[in-house]
């Protein structure tokens, strides 16, 4: 593992959760579904959805007020704050400047990173490359959507798979320690890019009454494709970033994957050769929560005493892009 040098450690970690929630019962009255074709395809039995008239940045922001208080950190004191999404609240300014606003941190500087369901590892990268190159001191890293509002309520190959969310991370330096994020690897191929996506709202194809009549705002994909180069991407990724952090599986005490379906998640552990004990999993309760699903994950992680100090951690994600990353971190 290698040694001393300036790196990036995790002061403290938030999440937020939406009140309503939405069952697989209750997606049985509104399409041709079931509970047990979730249950079983899937393993995902309920989810969150966040109430009309409130933004990503509501979400984000209480995530954020949860990973600052328990960071002992003042939002004043952030320089930068970087926020995975790819339903911020506005087309524009990011929602990360709206997020800048609710908490009064008057010293940084904000933006959205959009990578879909790997966003949060994007987030997480570039933040620590801030504080690594001496860009940044503290950094507060978001990983928040609301998927609902993309979602089209009467497609049963989407509707049921995805959940809104925030998970927030306060990153800090330090100067001495062999501990903190110890590799980040990202990678894209946007050869997939019409796999996952959603075809209209964007330039392309504005938002018009013809668009909006015709569902082109929603989620639209090949589901097959998609767990196909999920399982082999993520698997790739995640022994990149622990050769890199001169890691071995073996070291690893648990691997936090992006939440999206439990077969995959048990895909990726077999390939991987970890024990399920080894791995987090918390998409029965949320489902897919995209850039938030990993971040919400280690902060319950955490909450669950699941993480100790000395403890190696390693994160992955896949999605829309396609998009993916993974980081190892020694807490
Ligand atoms: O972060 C990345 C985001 N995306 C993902 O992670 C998605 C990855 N893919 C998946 O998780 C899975 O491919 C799905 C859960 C989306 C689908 O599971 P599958 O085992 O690949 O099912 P399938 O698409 O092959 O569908 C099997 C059958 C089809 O019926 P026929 O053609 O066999 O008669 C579907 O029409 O299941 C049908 N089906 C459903 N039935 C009940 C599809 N959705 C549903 C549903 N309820 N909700």
């Amino acid at each position: 593992m290698s040694g001393a040098q300036r790196r990036s450690v995790i002061l403290g970690t938030g999440s937020e959760l939406p009140n309503k929630v939405i069952t697989n019962e209750d997606l049985e009255k509104m399409v041709d579904t079931s509970d047990e074709w979730i249950t079983v395809r899937t393993g995902i039995k309920e989810r969150r959805v966040l109430e009309e008239g409130k933004g990503n940045a509501d979400m984000a922001y209480r995530a954020a007020q949860r990973a600052l208080a328990d960071a002992g950190v003042e939002a004043n004191d952030l320089d930068a704050i970087i926020m995975g999404t790819v339903t911020p609240d506005y087309p524009f300014p990011s929602s990360a400047c709206v997020l800048e606003d609710m908490l009064g941190a008057r010293g940084a500087f904000s933006f959205d990173v959009g990578a879909a369901c790997s966003g949060f590892l994007n987030a997480i990268s570039v933040a620590d490359s801030f504080i690594r190159t001496g860009k940044a001191n503290k950094a507060l890293v978001v990983g928040s959507d609301a998927l609902s509002r993309l979602l089209n309520w009467q497609d049963r190959t989407t509707c049921i798979l995805f959940g809104d969310a925030a998970g927030a991370v306060v990153l800090g330096a330090s100067e001495n320690g062999s501990r903190g994020i110890l590799s980040t690897k990202l990678r894209t191929d946007g050869s997939y890019v019409k796999q996952l996506y959603v075809p209209a709202g964007g330039s392309l194809k504005p938002a018009r009454a013809e668009t909006v009549e015709r569902n082109e705002h929603t989620i639209t994909m090949n589901g097959k494709e998609v767990f196909k180069i999920a399982v082999r991407s993520m698997e790739e990724i995640s022994r990149e970033a622990m050769d890199e952090a001169g890691v071995s599986i073996d070291q690893v005490s648990l691997v936090i994957p992006h939440q999206a379906n439990r077969r995959i998640v048990v895909a990726l552990a077999e390939r991987l050769g970890v024990p399920m004990e080894k791995v987090m999993v918390n998409l029965e309760k949320y489902g897919n929560t995209s850039a938030a699903s990993v971040p919400v994950a280690l902060d319950e992680a955490r909450r669950q005493g699941r993480i100790k100090n000395g403890d190696i951690v390693l994160l992955n994600a896949f999605g829309a892009g396609f998009a993916w990353g993974a980081a190892v971190i020694k807490f």
